[in-house]
This record gives structure tokens, sequence and C-alpha cells, in this order.
């Protein structure tokens, strides 16, 4: 576009911002960069070019990491962690804060920097990118500065191996490095191909700050360097942004690893407008939505929901709006959307649009000749299977479809396998709250859009990937409980000696399947012996069908999900009530089964534990976060949905209390596989359940071989976390088969981590069971 053109369609005359300093700090390297290891740049090596995707211009040549790079880089780190965790928070502090000085000392450089090197408008990487990265760095030094007070029993996990995206490529660096530094770790930090540039410059003001050498190290190159990250043996902890089906591989490669994962996925965010939200603001809120960074947002408001009765109104609107938008050079001030990140991107998205059916908008916008740009595009009318609709396009096109009441705005807006973000529109606060709650999302604005920062956790559910970053909770991703664990020990049933019965606890126990008392479907029981080889009684083999039904039981529970705190304290404090009613006949089973003389301790520390989580399924609260916005920005724990576990096989009622009681506190349904050498207390534990009022479907408990179910529960689709406290180390199946729906997990690597033993009651499992919702509701002013 000239910039005669560009006056007549705004009125404005373009106000450039200049390159000059950018590109001198370019020529100053020398143009070429190898990667910053242990302190230092290494020599540049072969490579690729980085380009401008506005112009097509070649700004640096990089360096492709090869396996002797990333081992040298695993290695400063690993040598670097030990004292960089020694030196305490409030030392690491300090380095933090120093990082953010530099960073906003830099700022202007930083932003034009990334407008060279991504195409992102101007405006949004000096007002949004640069700020925001700036902002965490600061907010991190202060979790650094209060992490030892605050988080006691923590430990850093170590080493991290942290991969990023191109979409943001400084914040998403920030977001990464800050609290992985903050919580004591070192760490290798892979940029994106693309976008490698203000990572390197970082590098730089790391050296420049003083930051202790191997602290952070930065290796550049494409996802082959990704993958050698992800399979380093070095490495203790992986943390992923970008596309689902990356973050689907290394789920794979990572399983049975012992690594510790975090991943922030796609999105296919809906942005609900109802018929009484303010119109002009709402369509301002869909410009930010969709449009931002040209559509290549992970939590892009890219599905626009409209009531009915406003829709056509609406759209004209919009369309109004998208004719005044300006595409062009990314570091005019006056642009709105820039380059996309390179010409496959762009013919990516153009192919789409061709081929999309309803009806198309694309305003007349005079775009650059040459360039990676991409005009804003309105698809309304797609049916919502329309690939269109469910797919993530990543680009400036927004695709839109209409509802008639509330509860099908929802449906709609959950009818989606992501989970990221939602936005609500409507001058009706209650409305907007009765919706929010609902929508399958781990971020919901209303009347806003896009809005991050530091304390505000984000993160996704369903394929948008697990864990949450920023705030607290993010620090929390980045540390492991404190203290030394020991391998477990697998425990095996025992053996019988023909003996008949042992009298009065002969039984022959069935499964518990929708509130009801089943067989297996296979048919198949065994039996189970006590110490001394006397038959105890038989417990039924569970087999894939009978998970399957399991499943079904818990899925239509689901009203559970919605019940009060207060009332599922009742119902577990009831529970707690029956099981103490019967402690004698659970004593005699548990010292029958395990041949120890520990039954009454645990059956006393089973009530107990259930009093606990009666006591906490009111009290998980969420918090009010203190964010630069204006208005309320609040963090809510609600249930995960269906939880699968395999319960420790060791002090099989305490163990399977432990892991219901929680599951049940925080609203979700569970399908629990008991202890595998001594499943019959958890089958005796049915007439507890029975007494106490659990509505069906709600507990469902079975029996069998632990390593036969596993992968049923953790590729079961309906599932939606999978736990393991087993004896057998079974985290290489879960952690693999789980990837395929990308579900949470939380699994023992044949260590006592996660499943401590009988003591293990915590906030950990309260934690497992909750998925935390970061709810903004901005104050208009
Ligand atoms: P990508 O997921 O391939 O790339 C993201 C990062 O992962 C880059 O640093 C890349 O080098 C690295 N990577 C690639 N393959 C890897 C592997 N096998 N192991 C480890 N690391 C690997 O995303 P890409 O190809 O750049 O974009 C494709 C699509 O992904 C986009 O069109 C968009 O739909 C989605 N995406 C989502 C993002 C988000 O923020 N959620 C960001 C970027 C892309």
């Amino acid at each position: 576009m000239t910039e005669q053109q560009s006056d007549q369609m705004t009125g404005y005359g373009p106000a450039r911002e200049s390159a000059a300093e950018a590109l001198a700090w370019l020529v100053d390297q020398g143009d070429r960069f190898g990667h910053f290891i242990d302190g230092a740049f290494t020599a540049p090596g072969n490579g690729f070019m980085s380009h401008n995707p506005a112009t097509g211009e070649v700004l640096a040549t990089l360096t492709q990491a090869g396996a002797r790079d990333v081992d040298a880089a695993v290695d400063a780190a690993r040598k670097a962690q030990g004292k960089w965790h020694r030196l305490g928070g409030k030392g690491r502090a300090r380095h933090l804060y120093a990082l953010a000085r530099m960073i906003q000392k830099h700022a202007r450089l930083f932003a034009v920097l990334e407008v060279l090197d991504n195409g992102k408008p101007i405006r949004e990487a000096r007002d949004i990118d640069i700020p925001l990265a700036q902002r965490h760095f600061y907010h991190h030094a202060g979790l650094a500065q209060l992490i030892d007070s605050e988080c006691p029993d923590t430990e850093p996990h170590g080493v991290c191996g942290q991969i990023i995206p191109w979409n943001f490529p400084l914040l998403m660096l920030a977001w990464k490095l800050a609290p992985a530094l903050a919580a004591g770790n070192t760490v290798i930090l892979k940029p994106a191909e693309q976008t490698s540039l203000t990572a390197l410059l970082f590098a730089d003001i790391c050296r420049q700050a003083g930051l202790p050498k191997g602290v952070v190290n930065i290796v550049t190159g494409d996802g082959t360097v990704g993958e050698m990250i992800v399979t380093h043996a070095g490495i203790d902890k992986i943390a992923f942004t970008g596309s689902t089906a990356v973050g689907r591989r290394i789920r794979e490669l990572t399983a049975g690893s012992g690594k510790a994962l975090t991943l922030e996925l796609g999105g296919k965010s809906p942005f609900i407008v109802f018929d009484d939200a303010d119109p002009d603001s709402a369509v301002e809120g869909v410009v930010d939505a969709i449009w931002l960074n040209q559509g290549q947002v992970c939590c892009a408001g890219s599905r626009l929901l409209l009531q009915e009765s406003i829709a056509e109104a609406f759209l004209d609107k919009l369309r109004a709006r998208m004719a005044r938008l300006r595409v062009g050079d990314p570091l005019d001030k006056n642009t709105d959307i820039g380059a996309m990140i390179d010409m496959t991107a762009r013919d990516r998205v153009a192919a789409l649009v061709e081929g999309a059916g309803g009806a198309r908008f694309t305003p007349d916008t005079p775009l650059p000749e040459t360039g990676a740009f991409c005009p804003p595009t309105l698809i309304a009318g797609l049916s919502p299977a329309d690939p269109l609709m469910q797919d993530e396009i990543f680009g400036p096109v927004l695709v839109s479809t209409t509802f008639r009441t509330p509860a099908e705005a929802v449906a709609l807006a959950n009818d989606t396998r992501y989970g990221l973000a939602a936005s609500v529109w409507s001058e009706d606060i209650s409305r907007a709250l009765v919706v929010a709650p609902q929508l399958a999302a781990g971020v919901v604005w209303v009347n806003g859009t896009n809005m991050l920062d530091a304390a505000a956790p984000f993160g996704g559910l369903r394929e948008s990937g697990f864990g949450r970053e920023g705030g607290w909770e993010g620090l929390a991703a980045y540390t492991r409980p404190a203290g030394k664990s020991r391998p477990l020990a697998r425990i095996a049933p025992f053996a019988g000696n023909g003996d008949p019965a042992a009298g009065d606890i002969d039984r022959t126990a069935k499964l518990y399947i929708g509130g009801k008392q089943v067989r297996p479907d296979g048919g198949y029981s065994r039996n189970v012996y006590g110490k001394a080889g006397k038959l105890l009684g038989q417990a039924p083999m569970a087999a894939r069908k009978d998970i399957r039904n399991a499943v079904e039981a818990a899925r239509g529970a689901s009203a559970w999900g919605r019940s009060t705190g207060h009332q599922r304290a009742q119902i577990l404090y009831y529970m707690a009530e029956n099981l103490s009613a019967r402690a004698d006949d659970f004593t005699r089973l548990v010292n029958h089964m395990t041949g120890t003389r520990g039954g009454a301790k645990e059956v006393e520390a089973a009530i107990d534990r259930l009093f606990t989580c009666a006591a906490w399924a009111d009290k998980m609260d969420g918090r009010s976060v203190d964010t630069p916005v204006p208005g309320l920005t609040l963090t809510l724990r609600q249930p995960v949905g269906v939880i699968g576990a395999l319960c420790p096989d060791e002090a099989p009622l305490l163990g399977l209390v432990s892991v219901l009681g929680p599951i049940m506190a925080m609203g979700n349904r569970a399908v629990l596989v008991a202890s595998e050498p001594f499943p019959l207390a958890a089958l005796e534990f049915v007439q507890v359940l029975e007494t106490s009022d659990v509505p069906a479907g709600v507990a469902n408990l079975l029996s069998g071989c632990h390593e036969d179910l596993a992968p049923t529960l953790a590729g079961h689709m309906d599932i939606d976390a999978v736990w393991s406290f087993s004896s057998s180390d079974l985290s290489g199946a879960i952690e693999r088969d789980s990837a395929a729906s990308l579900k949470r997990t939380w699994v023992n690597h044949g260590t006592t981590r996660d499943w401590p033993g009988p003591q293990g009651e915590g906030r950990a499992f309260l934690d497992a069971a909750t998925e935390i919702k970061t709810l903004w509701l901005p104050a208009a002013l």
C-alpha cells in the first residue's frame, strides 16, 4: 500500500517507528548468532535465516543446534542449578528484578526488534508484549522474594527445558523463564525458529545484568532441537507452548520418563454476545479478540456466538468496523493488522478462507503488495460441526453463528475439543455470572477479552493442555514436594496354601458401578489370601467393559459437580459416621488382608481423613487476584470431572479413602480400582457408600489388575484425569495412552513422591482434584 492510499483510507499519514536502533544492534552482533550457553555466545554455526515477514528481508542468520550444543546447555544448567537454588529466593529475586529493569530500559529496542522479526503491529509490541514481559519479571521477583516463607515444603524440579512459539516471542520467554528461575530452577530455552531475535537480545541482557552463568541457556533451531530437549535425560521438567499436535507428541515422548510436564496449547475460544450487551463495546471487543496479533493468539476469540435477535445488526456493525481496520506496515503506529508469521501461514489461511462455505466478508482494504499480509475476514452462518468452527485457524479469520437461549450459548461454546478461554458479553451481571462458570475454559472474560497479567493464572482444559502460568499457581508448576523419596516396592498378593475359607470373612465381592453391585463383565474373580495363606474371599477382575460402564455412570452423575460444598461435606461426614459404625469389621478385614495388626489405626485414620475431606469441601477457596485492570479478577476452583485412579496398594482402606475423599469433596466423580493385592476393603466400603446417600455414579469401585486396567483408564476419552498410586510403576503406559485426549495425569514413577504412604493427606490431592478458572470482571470506567 502506498502512503497516499493509506492517507486516503484513514485520513492519517503514516507514523513510522524507526528501526534504526534494532538494525544497528543486529549489525553489532555481526548479523550472525550462535547459542547462549553457560553465560556466553557460542560461535555461529550452520544455520538458517530469520526473515522480516512484512518485507521478506533477511534479518540475521541463526545457528541450528546439534546434540552437542544441547548437551552443553544442559550440562551448564545442571552445574549452575545447585548454587542458584542455594542463593535462596531473596537472592534470586534481585536477579529477576535486575532483568525486569533491563527489559524496561531497553523496551523500545525489544519492541522494534519483535516487530521486525514477527510482523506484529508496533502498537501491540510496545503496549502489550513488552510491558507484560517486564511485568512478568517484576511480579516473579516478588514471588521469588516470598517463596521460601510461603512455600516451605517445596523444592525446584532442577533443570527445565522450555520450548516456545513465535506468536509472542519475548512474552512467552518471560512466562516461561520468570517462574522457573524464581523457584530455583535453571533453564534451557528454545525460541521458535521464526522468531529467535528477542530471545537472543534477552540473552545479551542476562550477560549485562550479571545473571550467573548457566542459569539461562538459549539454543536456537527448529522442532528437531525441541525434540532433543524433550528427550534429554538431563532435564527434569518440560514446559511447552505451541500447537496441540506437538504438545501431544511431547506427552508421548516424555511418558514414563519422570519428567514433569506442562502444556499450553491451542484453542477455539467462544466470544458470546447476548442481546443485552453494549454493541459498541462488544464490537471493539471482537476486534481485540480476533485481530490482535493477526489472530495468531492461542486464546483468540475466534468463534463469535451471537444471540439471534441481535445477530444481523451486530454483524452489520462489525463489518463496518472491519472496513476501517488498517492492514499494513507493522512499524506504522496507525497499523491495526500487521503481517502474519510467514508466507506459509498466510497461504494456509487464504486457502481455508477460499474453501469456506457460509457468508464470507472481507473488506476492500488495500494490502501491501509484498509480505505475509492477510485481510480480516468474517464467515457467518457455518454449522457448529463445520471444520472452520472446530479447528484452530490461527489467523485473522472470525467464524460466527447464532443461539437463542443462554443454555444454547453454553452448549455451543462448549462444543469444542479445546478449553482455553471464553468471553461473555452482557450488561446483566447475573446472567454473565450464571454463564461463566458453565464454560469449559481455563480463563473467562466478562465484557472483556485477551486480558493477561503476571498475577492471573492462565491455561486450559481438554486439548488446550494442562498446567497454569502466572501467579502462585504458575509458580507451583515449577516446584515439587521437598524431601527425599524412596523407591516404591511392588506389593504382591499373598499366595494361598489351599486351606479352606477363614470362617466369617469369606465373601465373593462384586464391583460397584452406577450405585449397583454388579458382577464383572468377564465373570472372572481371583482368590484373595491372607498372610498365612488362608482364603479370605474373592475379588472380581474388572475388564475394559466394566471401566466403560463405570465411566458412563460417572458421566451421568454430573449433578454432583453442581452441588454445593456444604452438601458434599454432609455426605462425606455421613460416610465417616457409617465407617465408624463398622470400624470393627473393617479392622478385622484389614488385619486379615495385610497380615498386620494395623487395622484399627488404619480405620481410625480413614475416618479422620473423611472428616478432613468434608472440612475442605467448602473451603478450597479461589482468591481475588491483584491485576492492574480495574474491577475484579478471581480464581475459582472447579471440579476436574471424572477422575480414574489406581488406589495405593498399601493401606488398602486408608489408601482408598485418601483418593476418593478429595475427589468427591471437590465435586468430581470417581472410577477407582482398589489396592491390587488387598482389594476386599474397598469392595466392603461399598456398604458405607450405600448407606451414606452417595448419589449413584459418583463413586464407582472396581478391583482387578492395575497393569491391565491402566491403559483403559488412560485411553478413555471421557475420563478427564488419571491418577496412579499403585506400587507398580505404570507411568509409561498411563502417560503415553493419555496423550490422545491430553488428559491430566498424576502418577508415581516408581517412587514415594506422590503417595508418601498412609500419611498422604494434603493439599496435593485437593489441588489435583480441581481446575483453576480465572474469571475477569473488568469494571467499565
Ligand atoms: P509448533 O507447535 O510446531 O511450534 C512451537 C514450538 O515448538 C517451536 O519452537 C517449534 O520449533 C517447536 N517444535 C516443533 N516441533 C517440535 C517437536 N516435535 N518437539 C519439540 N518441539 C517442537 O507450531 P507451528 O508449527 O509454529 O504452528 C502450527 C500451528 O500451531 C499454528 O498454526 C497454530 O494453530 C498452533 N500454534 C499455537 C500456538 C499457541 O500459542 N498455542 C503458538 C504457535 C502455534
